[in-house]
């Protein structure tokens, strides 16, 4: 199925994480390290120049900027990782809005276009985000996208410091158009 309310005009446009936009990033990032916490954006050059590496390789993982359409300024962040072709066709998704947006439906709106262009042009099967069961803000979300719960996983992400319990919330496409061309046929 594809995401409610990803098929009327959106007010957002998505584009890709690129150099150009460290300084910006780095700004936003630093003004949401409260908001974020335990998860951590790049705050440094540095830690922006790996984070960036990450998505070199655009068949194993997308760096994508949740941006307003009108003045193109960056509300939020959205990461498609661990891309899996074959029979699997799945992404792992990682996302946060930045502390002056916060709130206002961007993400909902900016989730629900990552998860229209996955399905529709990078012709993913399936999405997963793993969430804190302590991340209400997080679970809203998935939930008003129409991810459905399949489980909680002990230990699942090294995040701030330790392994910590997630919950796994997923999304899948239904049938929106040709396969991509590493699905088996049968
Ligand atoms: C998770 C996170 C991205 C959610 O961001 P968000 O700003 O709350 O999400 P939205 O943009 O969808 O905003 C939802 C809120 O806006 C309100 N809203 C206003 N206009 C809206 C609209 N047009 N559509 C939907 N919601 C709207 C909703 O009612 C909701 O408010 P509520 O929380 O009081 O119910 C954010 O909390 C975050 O970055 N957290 C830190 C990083 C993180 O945890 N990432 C996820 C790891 S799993």
């Amino acid at each position: 199925m594809v995401a409610r309310g990803s098929e009327r005009a959106s007010r957002l446009v998505l584009r890709p994480l690129t150099e150009d936009d460290q300084d910006e990033f780095l700004e936003l990032a630093k003004d949401s390290v409260e908001l974020h916490r335990p998860m951590v954006l790049p705050t440094t050059v540095e830690d922006f120049r790996v984070f960036l590496g990450r998505f070199g390789d655009p068949g194993s993982a997308v760096g994508l900027l949740v941006c307003v359409r009108e003045t193109g300024a960056i509300v939020g962040n959205v990461n498609i990782n661990s891309i899996i072709r074959g029979r699997l066709q799945s992404g792992s998704l990682g996302y946060a809005v930045f502390r002056a947006y916060a709130g206002q439906g961007y993400m909902s709106e900016g989730l629900g276009l990552v998860i229209r262009y996955a399905f529709e042009e990078l012709r993913l099967h399936r999405l997963e985000a793993q969430i804190r069961p302590d991340n209400h803000a997080s679970l809203k979300l998935v939930q008003r996208l129409g991810f459905r719960f399949e489980g909680v996983s002990p230990e699942l992400l090294f995040i701030g410091g330790r392994w910590r319990d997630h919950e796994r919330w997923a999304i899948t496409s239904g049938v929106v158009g040709a396969p991509h061309p590493s699905l088996p046929r049968h």
